[in-house]
């Protein structure tokens, strides 16, 4: 799920080798380091579709064409449209169960605030290729050389879609990562702030329940679900102190465009001056980061799940898990899962650092980066 509050601002592919992994990206919006850390572990991006989510598709497509420009990774890195709807949920089926059942703090781009930030016509795609069509081209393409993950960070409704259309969708990708898919959060919704009942509200299942029941039982090769870790992982002052100090001053991150990413992680430079959207945690970067380094996990759990889409219930979009013995075998269908329950934080922290200081000017042209100069 992404989420920006300031955002910054014809497509050919380039010869990607056949040895480096791949991934395709699918969400509601981009977090420039959820994109940067897969191609600084060296992974190819073969695709990006954005999505209508906790963004409009307008919004979600424009703030990943402005990281694309701003590290000059357009003409190597393919932009789709994703899914503009939910497969069912409707603007009126959401408000009203929010009536029945009460309302998350964060509805996306179906809050009545909601105002696009963006204009299609400032914005470049590949507007000929649906994103759901290419996902699975690219899946289709290189299934007998490198596999390609598919992460899926905003709704699950562009994965649900290319399923429909090819289900073998599921055994030819190396497999499934997905940020969303909580547990155990009804306390802290019930006592938190309202940052606290916000960040447990599982917004990318919710507001497409049925995509996310088709998505996560499909038969994947491997199905990892980043839900509370990704809450655990977010902005300080001690990581805010390290990026002023390691640019050079505040004053340098605010002089340059290269540093939006970081501007957009420190803001003022003193955390107790943000606000509740500048405390956000790492959400999408935490699942790029052990999606390409898997030794960061420090614990996980495999587990049968599966999405509740009851519409009259409390808990509609909601994940489910069940220990394998204790699982339906009929009825409900369930899918397998991984559940990272924590990584190693202090390495996800020094490799942000890293990837934020690295500069990216020359990635399509050459296929390689290197360390900001002076850095
Ligand atoms: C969704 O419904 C709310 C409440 O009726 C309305 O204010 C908002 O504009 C609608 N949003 C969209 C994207 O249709
Ligand atoms: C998941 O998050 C909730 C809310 O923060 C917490 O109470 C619960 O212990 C967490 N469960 C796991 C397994 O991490
Ligand atoms: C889950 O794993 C079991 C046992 O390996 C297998 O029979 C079943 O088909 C798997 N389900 C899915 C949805 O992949
Ligand atoms: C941060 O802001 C708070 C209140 O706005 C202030 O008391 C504190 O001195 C500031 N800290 C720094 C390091 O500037
Ligand atoms: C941006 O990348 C293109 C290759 O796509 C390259 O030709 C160009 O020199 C790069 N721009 C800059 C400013 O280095
Ligand atoms: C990035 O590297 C290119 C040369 O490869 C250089 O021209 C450019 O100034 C560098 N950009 C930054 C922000 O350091």
């Amino acid at each position: 799920m992404a989420r920006f509050t300031s955002l910054l601002a014809a497509l050919a592919t380039l010869a990607t080798s056949v040895t480096s992994k791949k991934v395709f990206i699918e969400n509601d919006g981009l977090a420039a380091l959820q994109l940067l850390i897969p191609l600084y572990a060296g992974y190819d991006v073969v695709g990006l579709s954005m999505s209508f989510g906790s963004a409009s598709s307008v919004d979600a497509l424009g703030v990943a064409y402005d990281i694309l420009s701003e590290y000059n990774l357009t003409s190597c890195i393919p932009l789709y449209l994703g899914a503009e709807q939910p497969l069912l949920q409707t603007n009126d089926t959401f408000q009203l169960h929010n009536t029945l059942f009460g309302a998350p703090v964060w509805e996306g781009a179906y809050a009545s605030t909601y105002e696009d930030s963006y204009s299609w016509e400032d914005l470049e795609y590949d507007d000929a290729t649906p994103g759901a069509i290419a996902m699975i081209e690219a899946v289709k393409k290189y299934k007998d050389t490198d596999p390609v993950t598919i992460y899926a960070a905003g709704m699950m409704t562009t994965v649900a879609q290319a399923l429909s259309i090819y289900p073998q969708l599921a055994e030819e990708a190396a497999g499934l990562y997905v940020m969303g898919g909580y547990i155990d959060n009804q306390y802290a919704q019930a006592t938190g702030s309202s940052i606290e009942v916000d960040i447990n509200t599982d917004i990318n299942l919710i507001q497409d329940p049925e995509a996310a029941q088709i998505t996560l039982t499909a038969p994947w090769k491997k199905l990892v679900i980043g839900g509370n870790v990704t809450n655990y992982l977010v902005p300080s002052q001690p990581l805010y102190d390290r990026l002023i100090h390691k640019a050079g001053g505040l004053d340098k991150i605010d002089g340059s465009e290269y540093f939006a990413a970081i501007q957009d992680i420190v803001y003022s430079g003193n955390y107790s001056q943000n606000n509740e959207q500048q405390t956000l945690p790492f959400w999408d970067e935490v699942v790029s980061s052990f999606m390409v380094y898997p030794d960061i996990i420090t614990d996980s759990i495999d587990v049968q799940c599966a999405v509740d889409t009851s519409f009259y219930s409390p808990f509609y979009g909601n994940l489910r898990i069940w220990g394998e013995e204790f699982a339906p075998t009929s009825g409900v269908r369930t899918g397998n899962a991984t559940l990272i329950n924590s990584i190693k934080d202090d390495d996800f922290y020094d490799l942000m650092v890293d990837v934020l200081f690295t500069n990216w000017t020359d990635y399509c042209a050459t296929g390689s980066f290197a360390s900001l100069e002076g850095y």
